[in-house]
């Protein structure tokens, strides 16, 4: 018979042994209209028995004809133990910051849960400094706790620092699934300030380490440990198809043309990735051009960025969570020794910090839903109201990177949308922080142009065929009937387009 694990190997502090209870039990400490702030990061790192737990407590009260919502908030998007639980019961009344659970979103687009999409590096100070008022409970994953009582994060460290700090209570989840190896692979630097205290950051590379590798908490203030054996989320990437591949292409391309005119350096400069196919289709694009010792300086390590430093092709990278597929979760967690030497993992406040994007010279790649003529781009809204996922960090590295670029397929939904228009149906990233689009029609390069110029360079060179004529027929009459000629619109007509999809379900006139 196969012995159980005891709980001394993870539970190490004797006063937080005595601690542990149930999940339910521990949900028992969450009071209504309390804010609660939980670990999590784009999928990892969330604690995945509490909140289900506190969901099913909520749905009791629900039955009872009693109310019981939270706020609630997190690095960034969880999971559906978690923002999905919550959110099936109508326990979430506000959602601070970006989410991607279909139920949470369906709530915040039909009006019935309240969403604040901040910045993701402004969570952190934002709360610290009272703008959404005081934190009730932290619910915080950890992989181990230590005889001193510090913590050992598991595959993410977002606000946890923040949250242990601020919090009356703490919950603390110890999760078996991590593995061990991770200690040692965090950096939780806790002397930022606020103002007017606040301080210089002694990080010059990705590689520094000016922190402790544990997060700490006041062990007064932990009223429940809980043990877990569960996985992060870990969805399953679907291959690159030809759009994704092509867009790589022209962003590596124009990377490569930048190398050989001495405008970046051959390790290039640390990288800052998005998620999703087209972001991995880049990581991989990167493979080829023969470059090697590159960094990163990112908020996500995802499946692609993983393989580049297994491959020696990325030497460091820093982050503040994961986004792996089931295969390269197992590769990480099997090498672990091997990637504590590569990666960083800092609180989120840190691994997007706009100050050091802007001194590292980060190089930003990101998403977009759409980008307008001028170069204003929507990464959020669709058709100016219906909110996709949230700002994430696009915001921190796209305002201060040394280069950033923007990619999207040129167009959406089968062609019945354009990405490409002439005026963004909601603002995230202004006109004067984008410098790159690509779609994969090709590649604009907007830096050095004024607003005249990259209209014309974004039609041509990132719109689709079928909405090339449509967009030149609008600059055109823009140029020739608009009120000024510094940014030519025409007021009626500029967000047209939306209307009529929503009226026809197409963008193409009749
Ligand atoms: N109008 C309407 N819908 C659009 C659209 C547009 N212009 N462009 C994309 N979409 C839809 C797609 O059809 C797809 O819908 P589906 O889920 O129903 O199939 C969905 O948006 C996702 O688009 P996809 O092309 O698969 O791209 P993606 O997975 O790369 O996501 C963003 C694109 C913009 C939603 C995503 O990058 C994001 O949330 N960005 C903001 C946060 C961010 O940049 N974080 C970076 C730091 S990690």
């Amino acid at each position: 018979m196969s012995q159980q694990p005891s709980v001394t190997d993870r539970v190490r502090n004797p006063q937080m042994r005595a601690r542990l209870v149930s999940a339910e039990q521990a949900a028992q400490v969450i009071q209504p209209g309390e804010t609660v702030a939980m670990s999590g990061f784009t999928g990892s790192g969330y604690p995945k028995v509490v909140p289900t737990a506190l969901a099913d407590r909520i749905k009791g009260f629900h039955d009872e004809g009693r109310d019981f919502r939270i706020q609630l908030l997190t690095g960034a998007s969880t999971a559906p133990e978690l923002d999905g639980a919550l959110a099936k019961v109508d326990g979430i009344a506000l959602r601070v910051p970006f989410q991607s659970d279909p139920d949470g979103r369906t709530r915040i687009n039909n009006g019935s849960m309240e969403f604040i999409d901040a910045h993701l590096s402004h969570v952190g100070p934002h709360t610290a400094s009272g703008f959404y008022g005081p934190v009730g409970t932290a619910v915080i994953e950890v992989a181990g706790i230590r005889e001193d009582g510090s913590l050992i994060p598991g595959t993410s460290i977002g606000n946890n620092q923040t949250w242990l700090d601020l919090a009356e209570k703490v919950v603390l989840e110890v999760n078996r699934w991590h593995p061990l190896g991770v200690e040692g692979m965090h950096d939780v630097y806790e002397d930022l300030g606020l103002p007017p205290n606040r301080k210089p950051i002694p990080l010059t590379s990705p590689s520094d380490r000016i922190g402790s590798p544990y997060l700490h908490v006041d062990p007064a203030k932990v009223v429940a440990v809980v043990e877990t054996d569960a996985p992060d989320r870990n969805s399953p990437f679907s291959p690159s198809d030809e759009t994704s591949k092509q867009i790589a292409t022209n962003l590596v391309d124009f990377l490569m043309h930048e190398v050989e005119h001495g405008r970046l350096p051959k390790q290039l400069l640390p990288l800052q990735s998005g998620i999703g196919n087209i972001a991995n289709a880049v990581l991989e694009g990167l493979r080829s051009t023969g470059l090697r010792g590159l960094t990163a300086y990112t908020e996500v390590i995802q499946d692609g960025m993983l393989y580049l430093i297994r491959d020696g092709i990325i030497e460091t990278a820093s982050c503040t969570g994961f986004a792996l597929s089931p295969d390269a979760s197992e590769d990480f967690k099997r090498d672990v020794e091997f990637y504590r030497q590569h990666i960083i993992m800092r609180p989120q406040e840190i691994s997007n910090h706009p100050e050091l994007a802007r001194r590292l010279g980060v190089l930003g790649m990101n998403g977009m839903i759409e980008a307008d003529i001028y170069g204003n781009v929507n990464s959020t809204h669709v058709m100016g109201s219906r909110m996709m996922n949230g700002i994430g960090g696009s915001g921190d590295f796209t305002r201060n990177g040394y280069l950033t670029a923007f990619l999207s397929p040129s167009v959406a939904k089968g062609g019945a949308i354009s990405a490409i228009v002439p005026m963004v149906s909601h603002v995230d990233h202004t006109e004067h922080d984008t410098q790159i689009i690509v779609t994969e029609q090709g590649l604009a390069d907007l830096r050095g142009l004024s607003p005249k110029q990259r209209a014309q360079r974004v039609i041509d060179a990132c719109a689709h065929p079928d909405y090339r004529p449509m967009l030149q027929d609008y600059f055109d009459r823009a140029r020739r009937d608009g009120y000024a000629q510094h940014t030519p619109h025409l007021l009626t007509e500029a967000l047209s387009w939306h209307q009529r999809f929503i009226d026809t379900g197409t963008m193409k006139p009749a």
